[in-house]
């Protein structure tokens, strides 16, 4: 069976995705949209509640972060800036033949499988020249590089002019940098403190790609955590975490060749590798929330970022990469962003941006020690992968997702759909749970039939109201991963389910 796990390809999730109604191309019945996909009936629960308990993680379990929601489009200066209308780029060639666009780095990466990140149009363009790469579509000759920039242009009002122009955001992060002095002085926080924000980002991405991990509109989940440069090895919750390990791989151990080992927290901070204590936390924090999700740390590991990678804001950069089909890709980012941005908007908009720290009694520019970045919809295919296993013995998909991330808590079945009380019953059922969870009815088909349409979506108990319901007023509750039954009576099921949920049993 495990076999079968690590052998299931993007495309194969994707055709699951459609079938069972998670994920949908956009707009299909036009011939979609390279890039966009739209959740359906299922796919929007899953990604709710992904977003709900990262919410509950780090915004109500905690006392030192606060929410916004932010809009989507802001004011231009902010991206002048933040640096993203001189530096959010990619580098693209074109096929001299068949026109087709390519991201250079990509191509190159394919076919030499070397990391470029950071090398500039030129030397990708000496790359392309040397290893005789040409057009994957045709196999044309590629122009010369160029850089372009991802970010998706629109006009506010009516005039199309040149002074109207704005940009979809490519990060929610900004409108926590404009907004944090506000929010410090409603929230009554003092440093350090944190905002959170879950919202939509979008990048034109030269060539979207691998289903949800590289689209062109995607949902970020983002923490601004900001302290007194002062305080970077001050982290009052660092040993909570010290002992805590993960796989990592350090920049050294990259340019070695090396493969990622566990390390501990302490390990990394002693060594000087993680760079401040502050970081170190977030970093664990952040991989033991997706463990929580049901991430298994094997298939997890941290990796710095190479200098030439890091993006023009970060003085350090981790991410928490997820060991897809496709390789490890990231599905996090955690980045050291200094008061490179605060210090930005200072200067662009000629406001005083600076806190009061009482700590230090003194004004100060909220250094952002960490920004855990993390995308959401790459979170919901990793979440997918790590659940789904093609189970030869029932003979059917089992998705072993976390009940708390179930779209459906339970199923109400009654055994046959002929008798009229026992439809009733199983109603008055089905009534009385649906208060509390997302629950469906389903009268149709075989028993076992029903068992296996909820296994395949991850349904974890399935409630069956047979005749001696009648009798005693209980009802079998079937457990998705076992199978296993459990006879209860229907008073009890309400909160029997409710603690399976929290106790994270099925
Ligand atoms: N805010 C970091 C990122 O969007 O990558």
């Amino acid at each position: 069976m495990k076999e079968m796990e690590k052998k299931l390809t993007i495309n194969e999730i994707a055709t699951f995705c459609k079938k069972k109604g998670f994920i949908f191309p956009s707009s299909e019945i036009y011939g979609g949209l390279s890039g966009f996909f739209d959740y359906g009936p299922l796919g929007v629960e899953l990604k709710n509640n992904l977003k709900q308990l990262w919410w509950k993680a780090h915004v109500h379990e905690r006392e030192d972060i606060v929410g916004m929601d932010g809009s989507i489009i802001l004011n231009p200066r902010v991206w002048v800036a933040s640096g993203h209308a001189e530096h959010f780029e990619d580098v693209l060639v074109e096929c001299k033949k068949c026109h087709q666009r390519f991201r250079a780095d990509q191509l190159i990466e394919e076919k030499t499988g070397e990391n470029v990140d950071g090398k500039s149009p030129e030397e990708l363009h000496e790359l392309i020249v040397a290893k005789g790469i040409k057009c994957p579509n045709c196999g044309g000759e590629l122009s010369e590089p160029k850089s372009f920039n991802l970010m998706f242009k629109t006009y506010v009002g009516p005039k199309q002019t040149k002074e109207n122009v704005a940009y979809l955001r490519p990060e929610t992060a900004q409108s926590i940098f404009t907004e944090v002095k506000n929010i410090m002085e409603v929230s009554r926080k003092k440093l350090p403190f944190g905002i959170a924000q879950i919202g939509k980002s979008f990048r034109n991405e030269i060539s979207p790609r691998n289903f949800l991990f590289r689209s062109r509109e995607f949902e970020q989940a983002e923490i601004e955590y900001f302290i007194n440069e002062k305080d970077l090895n001050n982290c009052p919750y660092f040993n909570e975490v010290e002992n805590y390990k993960m796989l990592a791989l350090t920049e050294d151990m990259q340019k070695r060749g090396n493969k990622e080992k566990e390390m501990s927290v302490k390990e990394l901070v002693n060594k000087g590798v993680i760079k401040s204590k502050w970081q170190a936390y977030w970093i664990s924090f952040e991989h033991k929330f997706l463990v929580r999700v049901g991430l298994k740390p094997e298939h997890l590991r941290i990796r710095q970022h190479l200098s030439i990678e890091r993006a023009h804001y970060s003085l350090d950069t981790w991410d928490i990469e997820y060991k897809f089909p496709f390789g490890w890709k990231e599905i996090e980012g955690v980045s050291n962003r200094t008061t490179f941005d605060i210090k930005n908007h200072m200067k662009e908009s000629k406001k005083d941006l600076r806190v009061f720290d009482e700590k230090y009694k003194e004004k100060t520019i909220p250094y952002v020690v960490s920004e855990p970045s993390l995308g959401i919809d790459r979170l919901f295919l990793a979440v997918l992968f790590e659940a789904y296993e093609n189970n030869e013995k029932r003979g059917n998909i089992v998705l072993k997702l976390k009940p708390f991330l179930s779209p459906i808590k339970a199923a109400v079945l009654p055994l046959v759909s002929n008798k009229e009380e026992l439809m009733k019953k199983a109603r008055e059922v089905y009534n009385s749970l649906k208060k509390d969870f997302n629950v469906v009815f389903d009268k149709s088909g075989s028993i076992g039939r029903r068992y296996a349409r909820e296994d395949e979506i991850g349904t974890p108990f399935c409630i069956t109201i047979d005749f001696d319901s009648l009798k005693n007023n209980d009802a079998t509750i079937r457990f998705r991963d076992s199978t296993e039954q459990e006879r209860v009576a229907i008073k009890e099921i309400r909160d029997k389910i409710t603690s399976l949920i929290r106790n994270d049993k099925c």
